[in-house]
């Protein structure tokens, strides 16, 4: 037994290790953190325990046999943040450059079985060379293994990704099947083939951080949700998402404690400029009328005329889709439209009720949108927003026109409960536009054309460029003041705590994808 316990601890001691002091050190020199380190910072401390720390590779070629660290390239386990229960893997740079193994792969599953079967969030932490090249073909299997499980967790326990490294070849499709993937600036890229590949296949010449660095996929492809300075501000992003996610999906997330008696946000009625061209921060909206500080945006560089995050209200945990005038006039594109869609469906899988601001002029015209997709991609938000069955709220701050009124969380979709502030705008088109093309002809006729347009243009407004004839007919439940917003959003929300819909059984909708 003593002998027995001497060679564990020296195993332990080397399986800590990792790939050596060198490796060490010169992940070090790269400003990033150890697989082990990672975790040490994420999770509370002392809760990790870890799985399969002695499990080493089966492969004999290449003088493998004579190659081998404990844990094979992966730190997997469990424990928790601020006392909650999570369930990790870290991949470590300094084995085989954190590449994946059949056995890596299998201690990467045993930790996803185990986090399903619970019911805990998933947690990686990526930085890999890819595929163990000297393992072929069972390294592939590994890969599609991992896949598997991810498309089986989805929807049913919050899958997060951190890419701290590289992320190279299929290796890139675990993450994007998860909910949220976090890079690394400057430290970590993802990318299908790298730009060698790149370079023989369509003779472009891209670095990795063109290809596929953290701002790239943050501000062109969407991939990544949020973007770090650095390993430690990526992991206190990982804490802090988590802080807004109930384990599973049939929990709630937890409540914050919260006293009240800060609901009447007088600042909010300032925001909205008095011109309805003139744009203003929706963020400022969000922030008068949320908990203080306490917003988490999601994809803040990707399609920002569209804003997406989560918040607290009143203590508890919502989300937020807002149009935001200052980009784009806040109309609806194929990428917000996407942005939208995703972040309302990962709201409505894991009971996070959702909060709905508009300002939307439409949706925006043109060849680039229609061969896009615009149709398609419109449909997304128009799909998810109309399927999800949390408690919805809408907000009407000023615009909300045509088929993007319908579209933002309409009382016709499902709606909950509806309130428009009274400069609200809600009508098929803008005054100008539409007496353009109703009053054409006595426009023409007119002497002054320019003044009888005018005329119209006020006429059209005045009856219809209000939320009134919304409210008459119930499609808005009631115009409140905006200092009100707050107070009627957390009695609202309460109210609709308990909301429960059935659906008819099918085996699952078909989203325009
Ligand atoms: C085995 C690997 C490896 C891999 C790196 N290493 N990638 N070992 N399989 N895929 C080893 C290196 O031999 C080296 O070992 C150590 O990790 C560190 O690698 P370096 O090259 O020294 O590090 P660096 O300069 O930082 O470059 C990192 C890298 C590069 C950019 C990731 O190593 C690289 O290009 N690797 C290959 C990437 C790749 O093509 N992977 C396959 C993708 S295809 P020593 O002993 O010197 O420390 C794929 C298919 C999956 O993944 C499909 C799933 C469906």
């Amino acid at each position: 037994m003593s002998k027995n316990i001497k060679i564990l601890e020296e195993k332990i001691k080397q399986a800590h290790l990792g790939g050596g002091e060198k490796r060490i050190a010169k992940q070090h020199e790269k400003k990033k953190l150890t697989a082990r380190e990672r975790i040490d910072y994420l999770l509370d401390e002392g809760s990790f325990e870890e799985i399969g720390i002695l499990v080493t590779h089966r492969t004999t070629e290449f003088g493998m046999d004579k190659q081998k660290f404990y844990g094979d390239g992966v730190v997997t386990g469990y424990g928790t943040i601020e006392g909650r229960l999570v369930y990790v893997f870290a991949q470590d740079f300094t084995v085989f450059g954190g590449s994946l193994s059949e056995t890596h792969a299998e201690k990467i599953c045993k930790v996803m079985d185990l986090a399903v079967k619970v019911g805990a969030p998933m947690i990686g932490l990526n930085d890999s060379g890819g595929a163990r090249i000297q393992e072929g073909v069972k390294s592939l299997g590994g890969y599609a293994d991992i896949f598997h499980r991810n498309v089986k967790s989805s929807g049913v326990i919050p899958q997060i990704s951190a890419i701290m490294g590289p992320c190279a070849g299929g290796a890139v499709y675990s993450p994007a099947m998860t909910d949220f993937t976090l890079m690394v600036q400057d430290t970590s890229y993802m990318f299908v083939t790298g730009p060698n590949v790149v370079k023989t296949v369509t003779n472009e010449e891209v670095t990795s951080e063109e290809l596929g660095g953290a701002s790239t996929h943050a501000t062109k492809s969407g991939v990544t949700h949020r973007t770090a300075v650095n390993d430690i501000e990526c992991l206190e992003d990982v804490k802090k998402l988590i802080s807004y996610l109930p384990q599973n999906n049939q929990q709630k997330a937890a409540d914050l404690p919260y006293s009240l008696g800060d609901e009447l946000r007088e600042g909010l009625a300032d925001i909205v400029p008095e011109s309805s061209n003139k744009p203003y921060d929706m963020h400022a909206v969000i922030d008068g009328i949320i908990d203080q500080d306490s917003f988490f945006e999601i994809h803040k560089d990707y399609a920002d005329n569209i804003i997406v995050g989560f918040a607290r209200l009143g203590g508890k945990s919502i989300g937020i889709v807002a149009n935001q005038p200052m980009s784009l006039a806040g109309v609806l594109d194929v990428d917000a439209s996407k942005k939208a869609a995703r972040f309302t469906r990962f709201c409505d899988a894991f009971n996070i009720p959702l909060l709905v601001l508009v300002d939307v002029p439409g949706f925006l015209p043109g060849t680039d949108q229609e061969w896009n997709g615009i149709i398609l991609n419109g449909a997304k938000l128009l799909y998810a927003l109309s399927e999800a069955t949390v408690p919805k709220v809408t907000v009407i701050t000023r615009k909300a026109y045509g088929g993007a009124y319908d579209v933002m969380n309409s009382k016709h979709i499902g709606a909950d409960l509806n309130f428009a502030w009274p400069g609200a705008e809600i009508a098929v088109m803008g005054a100008k536009g539409a007496s353009e093309i109703i009053f054409r002809k006595e426009i023409m006729e007119a002497e002054d054309q320019e003044a009888k347009l005018a005329e119209k243009e006020a006429e059209y407004a005045e009856l219809f460029a209000t939320p009134f004839e919304a409210a008459k007919r119930g499609f808005i439940d009631e115009v409140i003041l905006p200092k009100d917003t707050r107070r009627k959003l957390i009695k609202g929300f309460s109210m609709l705590e308990n909301k429960e819909v059935l659906r008819p059984k099918r085996k699952h909708g078909n989203i325009p994808l």
